[in-house]
């Protein structure tokens, strides 16, 4: 059995990139398909074996708590009506145990993951960030945990970006060692692209270790004054090695808009509930497009 049992979502950003949608509700529950974002990061981590989740929130981030908790009215109407199906489906994941706590201030993702310490205690556990939207069949966080569990060092997940993207991410500088597998032997968060010490960026999956809060507790604040995990992170090269697994699968940023376009048209044609009218859609769609465009 898996020995990372804990999973933490930070959820307390503001959805700036995602206006006005975000305004007054979360990013984290805007739907793609049929479920809210968040629900694929923690359906991603219960596959591993996780069955404990921190969700790190902040102001107008109630409706989190209410979509894992049981609706005890809905479930009844359910029942009654014998939709059987829909009742499994909103009680799915109903076995997992989810704590809540609140950021307070929009300080950074290290001050965000702090505010988890007493909840993870002594035990190795995953961050995922939820606008990070990983194909479930190509099992990302599984292979991380299978890296953590045979060197016994944190790891984080990177992608190869195009250098014209790397602003946007942490980025490392590593020894590579095995296939997709680098030692790290430097982080910068968010460097210009002439001063990025590769194109490798961190996206938003990490396997940690407690050790990793003693630093975020004396860290001084980063880029954009806020508090940043990736600076805990290379601190944390000081004492410990850490590993980076270069992902080669399929991931959506969602939450930016043209992400999480991309992410809905690529889960909605994967969906049994409407993969196969929504092909056909898409087929008419680029047709018509095809012969507005030759009519030019
Ligand atoms: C955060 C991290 C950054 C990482 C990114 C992945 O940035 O600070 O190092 O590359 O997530 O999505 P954010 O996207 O919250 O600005």
């Amino acid at each position: 059995m898996s020995m990372v049992k804990k999973a933490l979502l930070p959820a307390a950003g503001l959805g700036t990139r995602f206006l006005p949608a975000t305004k007054a509700s979360p990013k984290e529950m805007l739907p793609i398909v049929d479920k809210p974002m968040i629900q694929y990061a923690v359906e991603e981590a219960e596959a591993c074996g996780i069955n404990e989740f921190i969700i790190i929130t902040g102001r107008h981030k109630r409706t989190l708590e209410d979509h894992f908790d049981t609706v005890y009215e809905l479930e009844e109407n359910l029942k009654q009506k014998g939709k059987k199906q829909l009742l499994e489906e909103i009680n799915r994941l109903s076995h997992l145990n989810f704590a809540y706590v609140r950021q307070g201030r929009p300080l950074g993702l290290g001050h965000a993951i702090l505010r988890a310490k007493p909840f993870v205690k002594d035990e190795p556990f995953a961050v995922l960030l939820s606008d990070d939207v990983i194909d479930p069949d190509d099992n990302l966080l599984q292979d991380m945990i299978k890296l953590y569990e045979e060197l016994d060092c944190p790891v984080v997940a990177l992608e190869e970006v195009p250098r014209e993207e790397i602003h946007r991410y942490g980025v490392i500088q590593g020894e590579a060692d095995g296939d997709g597998v680098y030692r790290i032997t430097d982080f910068v968060e968010k460097p210009e692209p002439e001063q990025a010490p590769s194109n490798l960026a961190i996206i938003g999956r990490y396997i940690l270790t407690p050790d990793i809060f003693r630093i975020l507790e004396r860290m001084r604040p980063g880029r954009g004054g806020e508090y940043q995990l990736t600076d805990a992170l290379k601190g944390l090269l000081k004492k410990r090695s850490v590993y980076g697994y270069v992902f080669r699968g399929r991931r959506y940023d969602a939450g930016d808009k043209f992400g999480f376009l991309k992410a809905t048209v690529s889960f909605a044609l994967k969906s049994p509930i409407v993969a196969d009218r929504f092909r056909d859609y898409i087929i008419s769609v680029a047709r018509e497009l095809q012969n507005r465009n030759k009519g030019k």
